[in-house]
């Protein structure tokens, strides 16, 4: 992987900015932002309506850009790939659409993980004292529930359950899996197929596409059982003043026009992934986080293999240890709690500093990052 190269593909980094803060927001490569003014530029019509050589083309493209995110995370089919505007709509999709008699979380969800399923009965499973996830207890407990919604990746500190034993544990008692992937699909492949997931949901804006984008992946009987979630344009075949015949999935969920330049560009961004190889991108970043020199520093949930660095200096807050990294070497982390409140409440952590890298990031640019720490310890 040829990371200079890469490097040539994101106009932003020419401002000599080093972001670290991909888990929340990637950047974009030029392809990516292309495909999207292609769609402004040569057919910005509707798609699904209109007869015309625009609405045609677009029809096109979206078919298309269906078609490449199937084949990235191995769908069996398209029909499965269900366009939201993000990981958190795809969960309030499948939180509305279902009826759960109780959910298992995780104590790691993220708020779009945790808020959507408190109107059913549900459970946190609190992880090992390590962080790690407690698969004993979770082996225990699982025969009362009928539906998991883990992260599959935290984007606390990067870890990755153990989504195998997890996926054949829940189906051996008849239970339902719904992974919010919104760190993981970035950052390495998933096989709906091969895992036999039911449900995943992911973000288009942390795998290089564009803001406004998302998928929800259900398979494809489930998906047909599943009640509409938002209703209107192109979700029905045919409607009365008091009865409609709702579409077939995929449109039966994709109410009203949709971000079609985003959905393009997500299609593009895919292309792009692909091309680079999601076994180098994940290996390129566990590279980059071993070089970080963690003395003196408090580290923050796992601490094993991962692709997200979470911590704190000693007697500097973590909203001024982004601040200062800012304002000095152009660093750019994110501080906070990260939308994970209730662990941090349970943790009695106040907040923390969290760096995370992609596929543009540099070694150069970790040894910044080192010196930077190496002062700021200074200040504590
Ligand atoms: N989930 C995003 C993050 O972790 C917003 O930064």
């Amino acid at each position: 992987m040829n990371v200079n190269k890469i490097r040539d593909d994101f106009p932003v980094l020419n401002k000599k900015a080093i972001y670290f803060d991909s888990a929340c927001m990637s950047l974009k490569p030029v392809q990516v932002i292309e495909k999207m003014n292609e769609y402004y530029n040569e057919y910005p019509a509707c798609a699904g309506r209109s007869v015309h050589k625009f609405g045609v083309k677009l029809e096109n493209e979206v078919r298309d850009a269906r078609e490449l995110i199937k084949k990235f995370i191995n769908a069996r089919n398209s029909k499965e790939i269900i366009f939201t505007k993000n990981a958190t709509e795809s969960i309030n999709l499948l939180a509305n659409s279902l009826n759960f008699k109780k959910v298992l979380l995780t104590d790691k969800e993220h708020n779009s993980n945790s808020l959507p399923w408190r109107k059913f009965k549900y459970g946190v499973i609190k992880s090992n004292s390590d962080f790690t996830f407690n698969l004993e207890k979770f082996t225990n407990g699982i025969k009362d529930y009928d539906l998991i919604s883990f992260v599959l990746t935290s984007n606390v500190d990067g870890y990755t359950l153990p989504f195998k034993e997890i996926i054949k544990i829940a189906h051996e008692n008849k239970v339902k899996v719904h992974f919010d992937a919104a760190q993981t699909i970035p950052h390495q492949e998933i096989d709906v197929k091969k895992l036999d997931i039911d449900f995943m949901s992911f973000s288009g804006h942390k795998m290089l596409g564009p803001t406004g984008t998302g998928v929800f992946y259900g398979k494809e009987e489930l998906l047909k059982e599943m009640k509409q979630f938002l209703v209107g344009g192109e979700t029905v075949v045919d409607s009365t003043y008091s009865t409609f015949v709702p579409e077939p999935i995929p449109a039966k969920f994709e109410a009203g026009l949709q971000n079609y330049s985003g959905i393009i560009g997500l299609g593009a961004a895919v292309k792009y992934l692909q091309k680079i190889g999601m076994d180098n991108v994940h290996e390129h970043e566990i590279k980059l986080v071993k070089e970080i020199n963690t003395e003196g520093l408090e580290l923050v949930g796992y601490t094993g293999e991962r692709g997200i660095f979470n911590f704190n200096v000693p007697k500097v807050t973590h909203h001024e240890v982004a601040h200062i990294l800012d304002s000095s070497k152009n660093i750019m982390i994110r501080s906070g709690r990260h939308c994970v409140h209730p662990w941090y409440n349970a943790n009695n952590i106040d907040g923390s500093a969290r760096a995370s890298f992609y596929l543009y990031n540099t070694l150069e640019e970790i040894k910044i990052f080192n010196e930077s720490l190496e002062k700021l310890k200074k200040l504590g």
